[in-house]
């Protein structure tokens, strides 16, 4: 079985679990990321900082030069932090605070992504308060489906995201006449884990048709800012260890007119792929009809299997005894607490380094301390400290 290349003997002195980030993997991710959009000087790709907030790697996306995308004031804060330069900030979210639209507006944020009218008009009446004026693009929810997990979707009517798009135009132009407000464009995003270019193709055909639409009104669109979503391959992190960044910006490349300055917001697909959740084999059971590898990482530490029927590859670094299917579980006291089912591991023994790859992205950021569990801590290649 082919498995990725891990400082198997630095991690024999550590206590586990961790979160080990390949930061070189990284950094080519970063570097592809540029060269795809270095034909177009307009466009913007800001990283998601909701995927991973790990100081450590904010600092290397910062300092790579891209912007950064926040759903909450700890994001805004962390982004600054790690030194993303305030303009390039974006701030999207249905539930912003009245304090969290004072930092921002503080910071000098360069945008609020805008989500109803109820929330325009609370920024204006802040702005206005503090006697500046707060830049602002207009979420749209697109009405589209995208083919993901059934959690992950968030550009569909029924979704709480965004303004409803035959809804915008009046909103625009609302924000057109309020003082303490610049308008300067729209906002999209379908949803997360997306491999079907087609969906991608689908928000474009969206988004030409309403930009159409708005300028026969004589409203103008601004720039476009098309959200993130781009999926990883989880099957095989060792054979497409990056994102197919080329199809994804092709395609926006493709069918969106050359005119307008775009902004991507992608989270998963830049750091998803250099993170592994590195554990050991605490027990090996016999059950009834299963074998059971019990863990000392829980879905406290990496919850997307329990929570989405997520599937990580997983591996037996330290064995290379047979192969033999497990059910790969946690400590945690609940039954979801399962990293995968039947899952064929190189001979599983007591004390072995097992790890649960493209866990870079919603891994760190979405664990917990249920159970009184200490968060894992990470770990870096020590050329990168
Ligand atoms: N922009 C907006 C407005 C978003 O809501 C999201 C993700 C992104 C950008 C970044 O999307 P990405 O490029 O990472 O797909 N916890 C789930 C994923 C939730 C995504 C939420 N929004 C998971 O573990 O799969």
């Amino acid at each position: 079985m082919l498995k990725g290349t891990f400082p198997l003997e630095r991690f024999a002195g550590l206590q586990t679990p961790f979160y080990y980030y390949d930061t070189g993997l990284l950094q080519k991710t970063l570097d592809c990321v540029l060269e795809q959009v270095a034909d177009r000087p307009s466009w913007q790709v800001h990283y998601a900082v909701k995927a991973n907030h790990n100081p450590v790697i904010l600092k290397q996306i910062a300092g790579a030069g891209l912007g950064a995308d926040c759903v909450s004031g700890g994001e805004i804060q962390a982004a600054l932090d790690a030194g993303f330069p305030p303009g390039s900030v974006v701030f999207a979210g249905v539930g912003k605070t009245d304090r969290e639209i004072e930092l921002g507006l503080e910071a000098g944020i360069g945008r609020f992504n805008v989500e109803s009218a109820a929330e325009l008009r609370v920024i204006a009446e802040i702005a206005a308060a503090r006697g500046c004026i707060a830049p602002v693009s207009l979420r749209v929810n697109p009405d589209i489906g995208a083919h993901t997990l059934a959690g992950i979707t968030t550009g569909m009517a029924e979704n709480k995201f965004g303004i409803y798009h035959g809804a915008v135009a009046e909103v625009i132009k609302e924000a057109l006449d309020t003082p303490s407000v610049s308008y300067r464009g729209l906002h999209f995003h379908i949803g997360s884990q997306i491999l079907d270019m087609s969906d991608f193709a689908a928000l474009c055909n969206r988004i030409n048709d309403l930009c159409a639409r708005l300028e026969r009104m004589g409203i103008p669109v601004g720039d476009i800012n098309v959200g993130g979503g781009l999926g990883i391959e989880y099957g095989h992190p060792n054979h497409l260890p990056i994102a197919d960044f080329a199809a994804y910006f092709g395609t926006f490349k493709e069918l969106l007119p050359e005119g307008y300055a775009v902004h991507f917001e992608l989270g998963r697909s830049i750091v998803a792929p250099c993170g592994t959740l590195i554990s050991r084999v605490l027990y090996v059971k016999e059950g009834v009809a299963r074998r059971f590898a019990i863990l000392d990482a829980g879905m406290n530490d990496l919850v997307r299997p329990a929570m989405y029927h997520a599937s990580h590859r997983i591996e037996n670094l330290s064995s290379d005894g047979p192969e033999l299917p497990y059910d790969v579980v946690g400590p945690v006291c609940e039954s979801s607490d399962v990293f995968g089912k039947g899952v064929v591991l190189n001979e599983c023994r007591r004390r072995d380094i097992i790890a649960i790859r493209s866990a870079g992205a919603y891994g760190e950021s979405m664990a917990s301390r249920y159970n009184c569990r200490p968060f894992a801590p990470s770990v870096f290649p020590t050329e990168s400290l």
